[in-house]
């Protein structure tokens, strides 16, 4: 059998070999504790899963959806994005309801990208902007994100030639996997540079409600002139603790949302009517667990840090987002320090490099880790020794 060029050319899944430790160690009956993935842990709110439970006893609820949703859910998220950020949209024209906002990140690729194009993609990064690029037979231009830089991209430093050929710029904060955040000036610089170089901006902010110590993220749609450039991504999978039921949106820029309809329209037949009706239920019901999800969060990193911290580990709490980003001890690779934490201590992390060249020397730490088994956690990483560190006598 023969695959695809454009499925051979896949870039390998970098977690492979460290999936392969965790299951070996699972094997000898060895417990690991997880701090690798960014799901959360907590529940979706009772009264979105009654109103899903409900939805889905109707029978008008068993039968094809419409492509583009119902139109109570995107008046839903447009009203949503009024109160939150002060921004209105059309719903019928600047909103798209989508299958988990990954779907829909994925598939505007092809709405934009030719082959040859380039796409800006930031490094380190969520890898679906770059492999969905690849997937549309156009080349990913990586952006590195630096601490020097507070993990923005240096837009100034992009080369003549690759601009030229740059049809798409991809940016997104609350950051995965840097936990960086970034304000209205650093969107409004966008803005201006998307304008000067015509290309178009894809912000990719799933992260806006997860924020701690009264911290609250923009959104890339609040800056001037982004509806003209751009588009935002937005899900319900982290805010509301419904990464299960995959529902999530676009919205912005009329024609990008009507190009991405357009090809949707063609792969898939829309967001199962129970789930729409229990997302309208999480964006226009009680707000309430959104703060309690965030004092859970920030709890959380507050003993993560400290224990980092400890064990020499430079790690800064961030603002918002579900991850801390720390800094690898010296001598080590961000792989080699991931499987050195498996072999002595039994704690998976997420080695930086799984999120392009630029995340080498971090690992990446998730807060959506439960109670139980941070303590644990925690524990255990307490106990870990740096056979690297020099004894001074
Ligand atoms: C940066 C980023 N974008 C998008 C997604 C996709 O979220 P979903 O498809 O659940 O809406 C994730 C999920 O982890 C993410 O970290």
């Amino acid at each position: 059998m023969r695959l695809s060029k454009r499925v051979e050319n896949l870039p390998p899944y970098l977690f492979v070999e460290i999936n392969r430790k965790i299951a070996e160690k699972k094997a000898r009956g060895e417990a690991v504790i997880s701090f690798a993935i960014g799901d959360p842990d907590i529940p979706t709110p009772p009264h979105i899963i009654e109103r899903l439970c409900q939805a889905a006893r109707d029978p008008a609820n068993h039968r094809y959806p419409e492509s583009d949703s119902l139109p109570e859910l995107r008046r839903a998220v447009a009203d949503w994005y009024e109160r939150r950020f002060g921004i209105s949209f059309d719903p019928d024209k600047e909103v798209l309801p989508l299958i988990g906002s990954k779907e829909g990140i994925a598939h505007i690729a092809f709405c934009f990208i030719d082959s040859g194009d380039i796409a800006l993609v930031p490094d380190p990064g969520y890898p679906v902007y770059s492999v969905s690029t690849m997937l549309a037979d156009g080349e990913p231009y990586y952006l590195p994100l630096t601490e020097e830089t507070n993990f923005l991209p240096n837009l100034d430093t992009i080369p003549e030639p690759i601009l030229k050929k740059a049809k798409l710029l991809w940016i997104s904060y609350p950051n995965n996997p840097t936990s960086a955040v970034a304000d209205l000036d650093f969107f409004n610089k966008v803005v201006e540079f998307a304008r000067q170089h015509d290309l178009v901006v894809c912000h990719d902010g799933p992260y806006t409600e997860v924020a701690f110590d009264g911290y609250q993220p923009v959104s890339f749609m609040q800056a001037d002139g982004a509806r003209e450039v751009g588009v935002e991504f937005h899900s319900l999978s982290k805010s509301y603790n419904m990464t299960g039921w995959r529902i999530g949106m676009a919205v912005g820029n009329a024609t990008m949302i009507s190009a991405l309809m357009r090809l949707k329209s063609n792969i898939d037949s829309g967001i199962p009517q129970a789930i729409q009706y229990a997302a309208i239920e999480a964006l226009t019901g009680p707000q309430d667990c959104i703060q309690e999800h965030n004092a859970i969060y920030q709890r959380r990193r507050d003993l993560i840090i400290e224990i980092l911290n400890s064990i020499g580990l430079e790690a800064r709490p961030p603002k918002a987002s579900l991850y801390i980003w720390a800094r690898v001890p010296e001598g080590y690779t961000s792989m080699d320090f991931t499987a050195d934490l498996l072999e002595q201590v039994g704690v998976a992390v997420t080695p930086g490099i799984g999120y392009g060249k630029n995340g080498e020397g971090y690992i990446r730490l998730s807060l959506t880790i439960p109670d139980a088994a941070l303590v644990k956690g925690l524990s255990r990483l307490s106990g870990w020794r740096n056979p690297h560190r020099r004894v001074v006598k």
